[in-house]
């Protein structure tokens, strides 16, 4: 195990009805001036932002909205919430919604108090300070109610990249499942992609002795396999919906991935695909992991056989490793295929003759080396050859 140090201080505030704790936390964390960031309106005919604003008016706090975040959010709208939170002296940005509104509230705060451009955050400046944010969440899935992480899409090149730092983790999140349960199949199933996601790319490390942290992940992949697959059967189940947010939020806070190298191989060859195809991330997530797995088994095939018989139920074959491995990656495309994703990127646009689009951005694009590092270094060829796997 490496060296590491872990400092996770978001306060999560979990269960039914907790929506009306909003106003109370925000006060608790020093805000006076609220933004309240949001999507293309889920949260306005689910009737949560009313509540939200309720929560808020009962603890005397003043406030000012901007919805309009779009899945895969944009700089654009970045920009204009810095302008209008340093207008407007807002001293506290609330989201409410998913890690699409939560990223972009999290942009927002760190460009308000920056006096570059916010985009140099996502080419590699840290975050350190940034105004404090709180989120609403309403679908279990990129994780961003606990990490110190935002996602954001440039309009100029659509070059979708991440930033990092202490200063973007939330001050506090509420997680209240409830507000899951009116999620359409498609997008609950995005998410639960996403999260499994998450798991993934923490299990293929190249460190070795990391047993705690192999079964926490292990454990966190069982229960979204079964509650997962229980929240998609019964869109209603407040348990599966619970089991499944907070395995959401568990996979991404990183205690599951102290102590060890990491992929991220998988997320950032599929930020191209949402990048360009503007489909769900989860989605595509769905197509590129199997691809990369298949791609990179042989680099360490018995940490695909562990997977493949600790979460798939895969019998060793000790003989054959690799068999057992490529069973596992199977069995983990047909849960995939069964919660309703995709299998190949035809399904939302993608096309042969975009590969090299797709693979020039990736390798070489906002200041990119020609390469991907984590559990394998891959080359320009080697995602390209992943890409085509994806057809
Ligand atoms: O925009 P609205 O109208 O709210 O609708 C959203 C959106 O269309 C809808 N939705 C959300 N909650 C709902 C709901 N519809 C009905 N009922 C509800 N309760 O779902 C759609 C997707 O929302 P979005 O916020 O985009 O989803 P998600 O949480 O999957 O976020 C995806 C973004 O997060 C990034 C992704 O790249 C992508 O841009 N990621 C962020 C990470 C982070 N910050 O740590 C890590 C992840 O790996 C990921 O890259
Ligand atoms: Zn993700």
């Amino acid at each position: 195990m490496e060296n590491f140090t872990f400092y996770s201080p978001t306060k999560f505030v979990f269960g039914k009805g907790t929506e009306k704790e909003a106003g109370k936390l925000i006060r608790e964390f020093g805000g006076s001036k609220v933004l309240i960031h949001y999507g293309g309106g889920s949260v306005v005919r689910s009737g949560l932002l009313d509540r939200v604003k309720a929560s808020l008016d009962e603890a005397s706090l003043s406030y000012i909205e901007l919805g309009g975040v779009k899945p895969n959010p944009r700089s654009g709208l970045v920009y204009e919430g810095i302008d209008l939170c340093r207008r407007e002296g807002i001293d506290f940005i609330l989201a409410v919604g998913g890690g699409s509104s939560i990223d972009s509230a999290k942009a927002i705060a760190a460009g308000t108090i920056y006096d570059g451009d916010f985009w140099d955050f996502y080419q590699g400046k840290p975050v350190t300070k940034a105004l404090p944010v709180g989120t609403v969440l309403t679908i279990s899935a990129a994780g961003s109610e606990g990490s110190g992480d935002s996602v954001i899409t440039k309009e100029e090149g659509m070059y979708k990249r991440g930033a990092s730092g202490e200063g973007i983790r939330p001050k506090f999140s509420i997680l209240n499942p409830e507000l899951t349960t009116t999620l359409p199949p498609y997008q609950t199933a995005c998410g639960i992609t996403d999260i499994m996601a998450h798991l993934y790319e923490r299990y293929l490390t190249n460190s070795t002795d990391v047993e705690v942290t192999d079964r926490l992940i292990e454990a966190l992949l069982l229960t979204m396999k079964k509650e997962g697959m229980r929240s998609i059967k019964e869109p209603l189940n407040y348990e599966a919906r619970a089991n499944v947010m907070w395995a959401g939020t568990m996979a991404h806070t990183n205690s599951c991935g102290v102590g060890r190298s990491q992929d991220w191989s998988s997320h950032c060859i599929e930020h191209e695909l949402s990048a360009l195809y503007d489909c769900a991330h989860g989605a595509g997530l769905a197509v590129t992991m199997p691809a990369v797995f298949k791609y990179v088994l042989k680099h360490n095939v018995m940490r695909f056989a562990q997977a493949a018989v600790r979460v798939w139920g895969c019998e060793m074959n000790f003989e054959d490793p690799e068999k057992t491995a490529l069973e596992g990656i199977e069995a983990f495309r047909n849960f995939l295929t069964e919660i309703g994703m995709p299998k190949t990127i035809s399904e939302f646009g993608g096309k042969e003759e975009d590969i090299p689009e797709l693979v020039k951005n990736l390798c070489y694009g906002d200041g990119r080396d020609g390469t991907i590092s984590g559990f394998v270094t891959l080359s320009e060829e080697d995602c390209a050859n992943i890409y085509k796997m994806m057809l």
